[in-house]
């Protein structure tokens, strides 16, 4: 029973943090932009969390991608291993790196467990995440950690099967341009579907524990 209101006051806690994050940005990028492509992808992410418990086998799913060798993959490539799964862009400054760091001191804790497990990083910003790019920038993480990216298309319905939210920032005081995006870390079972979100406020303690059961 205390296991189960952990599980939910958790849940709340995400809900929460999600929508304050959701309303964060879609404050800020209706100022940048308008909002207009923007919106639809953020009521979709809030529809799905306005039901946490209907998220696990829920979302995630098929894909066809490229991965950092240049080879074309799939959902079935990486067989009967679980996925740790974070989209983000090789050009962020800050919240990427942190969160490929989480994802390689996950792996560490769960030790042998981690046999299990496939870190991979999905890219939102393919024009500028090559194959190349991508192989340089998951090694500086984790020897396991995989690179994916593809045509802006097959990008387009990865983030869209797991709710992603990025989208492309023009500020005049910086060269290129940056990918605003949300920064939920995934787990899917090797059916590719979704297990668990773990919003970047959990530490990799907490979440190296909940896989621990969730592979059992
Ligand atoms: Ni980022």
């Amino acid at each position: 029973m205390g296991n189960m209101t952990g599980r939910i006051v958790r849940w709340i806690i995400l809900l929460a943090v999600g929508f304050g994050i959701g309303s964060a940005i879609g404050y800020f990028q209706a100022k940048i932009e308008g909002g207009e492509g923007y919106k639809s992808d953020y009521e979709k992410t809030a529809e799905v969390l306005k039901r946490p418990e209907d998220v696990p086998k829920k979302i995630g799913g098929a894909f066809n991608l490229v991965d950092h060798n240049g080879e074309n993959v799939t959902q079935d490539t990486y067989g009967d291993q679980f996925r740790l799964l974070f989209f983000g862009f090789s050009f962020c400054p800050a919240v990427c790196p942190t969160e490929l760091q989480k994802v390689a001191a996950i792996m560490d804790e769960l030790g042998e467990a981690a046999e299990k497990i496939t870190p991979i990083f999905i890219s939102v910003d393919p024009e500028r995440d090559t194959p190349d790019v991508l192989k340089s920038y998951v090694a500086q993480f984790h020897p396991k950690m995989v690179g994916l990216t593809g045509s802006q298309e097959q990008i387009d319905t990865v983030k869209n099967a797991f709710r992603v939210y990025a989208n492309k920032v023009e500020n005049d005081m910086m060269e290129g341009y940056m990918m605003d995006h949300s920064s939920f870390l995934y787990l899917t079972g090797p059916d590719g579907l979704v297990e668990a979100l773990y919003p970047s406020k959990d530490t990799f303690e907490e979440i190296a524990a909940d896989i621990r059961k969730k592979l059992k």
